[in-house]
């Protein structure tokens, strides 16, 4: 047993982790073979590429996918702790799966992700939750196939949880839920420690994946017909540091770049490693999307600070103006959080008239939640929860104003689509999303295939989505 705990969690020790290649232990390979399972995925695209490692050992290991948890042998929650609601969905799944568990003694039930990094969330399960088969975290998922034959073959609970990161394990199987759009990890892990964030605790320190790894990857998804590659890391801009003197992002995304890959996205990036060739690069190359994913948190200066965002509000306004003059026609997104401990009417008044400044084209926004053992979580809050619901109200307001005002100034024009699919509801109608990666409905008369990309005329705009047609 591996419990986890907070103080092996913050430690950044200048250690040199080895990397590794994934082996897939042969004596467990199909031994499930009949089985069936249900995942279960919370929170970022991170959890959703890890989700698609999981599927790939779950069906080496012989298990088959399907939708209806009722149904299943094995059903597992890849867990999210970013928010207390997040939080809760996964404890009342947990509910739902006792009674089915009552009913179905075989039924095996497992816990993985960001939650299970958690002391307190493993306490619980230990305490009430004996009957939850087995947990792993987010640094051992590789060994998840050993731990559920464990599982099965010893009948008892497994709490394998490592608190720290261990080896960068490459080569895990996949399979991917998409056919033209794939995630590529490029660094795990962040070392930010924003006050309020829990996921230096639940990630690890930030680790590069060796650039060799990456591009093979990338290789391999274009020989497969990929369209496009979403580079991922809770700090994008952060890649190569730890690995190399002079290899950073904005060289990855060039020598990416210079792939025959239509399409290429990453996110997220902290303001604060946002070079300036990082942005000569994004605006350089056509095939890396305008579309920059930059999180402010806050408009005022004195609560960023309190958040520990390493930025003020001048500096990231500085920043923002330098993406939009170098990256042509580039849509810029956002995360706020309102109701931090501390934050009065008018540090929230600041929020607003960033928000009324930088006219964003996409942002979440979200209400402070208490994240158990961040600095945050201690600090003085006197805002009440009414109060909070009320400024994420009026926040919502205006970033909802510019969605659609940034979208009608798409009307009329030609801008390149990305086909997800046909629509279920009407003929000749498709649906996929542009450049700057706005969902568009749109009508052809020609027979379009998931992942072609399309020139489409936009004819009207909505708040959350353009309606078009193609063009020759
Ligand atoms: N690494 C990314 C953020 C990942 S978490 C970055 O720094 O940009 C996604 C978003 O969740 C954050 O940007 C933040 O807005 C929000 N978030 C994180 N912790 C939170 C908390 N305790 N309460 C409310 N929102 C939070
Ligand atoms: Fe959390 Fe900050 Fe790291 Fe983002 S940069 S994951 S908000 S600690
Ligand atoms: Fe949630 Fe973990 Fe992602 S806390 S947002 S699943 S890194």
């Amino acid at each position: 047993m591996h419990l986890p705990n907070y103080i092996d969690a913050r430690r950044r020790e200048n250690k040199s982790y080895r990397r590794v290649d994934f082996q897939f232990d042969n004596r467990v390979k199909d031994k499930y073979k009949g089985k069936t399972f249900f995942l279960k995925t919370y929170g970022c695209q991170m959890n959703e590429h890890d989700s698609e490692n999981i599927v790939a050992l779950l069906c080496n290991l012989g298990f088959s996918q399907i939708e209806d948890y009722e149904d299943a042998d094995l059903v597992l929650l890849n867990t999210c702790s970013i928010r207390e609601n997040a939080h809760n969905k996964a404890f009342g799944f947990l509910g739902r799966l006792k009674h089915l568990k009552n009913k179905r003694k075989d039924l095996l039930v497992g816990l993985c992700g960001c939650m299970a990094q958690e002391a307190s969330v493993v306490d619980e399960i230990l305490k009430n939750y004996k009957w939850v088969d087995f947990v792993f975290g987010t640094h051992n998922l590789y060994q998840l196939p050993n731990i559920i034959d464990r599982a099965i073959e010893e009948n008892k609970q497994q709490i394998e949880v490592f608190s720290q990161e261990g080896d960068l394990v490459e080569g895990l199987p996949v399979v991917r839920s998409n056919g033209y759009k794939a995630y590529v990890n490029i660094i795990y892990g962040c070392n930010k420690f924003c006050t309020y964030c829990i996921v230096p605790y639940t990630r690890g320190r930030e680790r590069s994946r060796k650039k060799e790894d990456i591009l093979k990857e990338i290789d391999q998804l274009i020989q497969e017909g990929y369209k496009e590659v979403t580079l991922l890391g809770q700090n994008v801009n952060a890649y190569g540091k730890d690995l190399y003197d002079n290899y950073s992002l904005a060289n990855l995304l060039e020598d990416i770049a210079k792939k025959d890959i239509p399409r290429i996205r990453f996110m997220t990036s902290h303001p604060w490693d946002f070079t300036d060739s990082m942005i000569e690069v994004i605006g350089k190359y056509e095939n890396i999307m305008p579309s920059v994913h930059l999180p402010v948190q806050s408009g005022s200066s004195r609560i960023l600070k309190l958040m520990g965002r390493r930025y003020s509000r001048e500096e990231y306004m500085k920043l923002f103006y330098k993406i939009k003059k170098t990256v042509p026609n580039v849509a810029i997104s956002t995360d706020i959080i309102v109701g931090f401990p501390g934050e009065k009417e008018e540090d929230f008044l600041q929020t607003l008239s960033l928000v009324e400044e930088c006219k964003y084209d996409n942002a979440f926004t979200f209400i402070f939640s208490k994240r158990e053992g961040t600095p945050a979580c201690k600090l003085k809050d006197d805002v009440s929860l009414e109060e909070k619901e009320m400024r994420l109200q009026r926040l919502n307001k205006v970033v909802n104003k510019y969605f659609l005002e940034n979208n009608k100034k798409l009307e009329g024009t030609v801008v390149p689509v990305l086909v997800e699919g046909p629509s279920e509801k009407k003929n000749n109608m498709f649906f996929g999303y542009t450049d700057t990666n706005k969902l568009i409905n749109f009508v052809s008369n020609k027979q379009l295939n998931a992942g072609d990309i399309v020139n489409v005329k936009v004819l009207s705009a909505k708040t959350w989505s353009l309606d078009g047609e193609t063009v020759e």
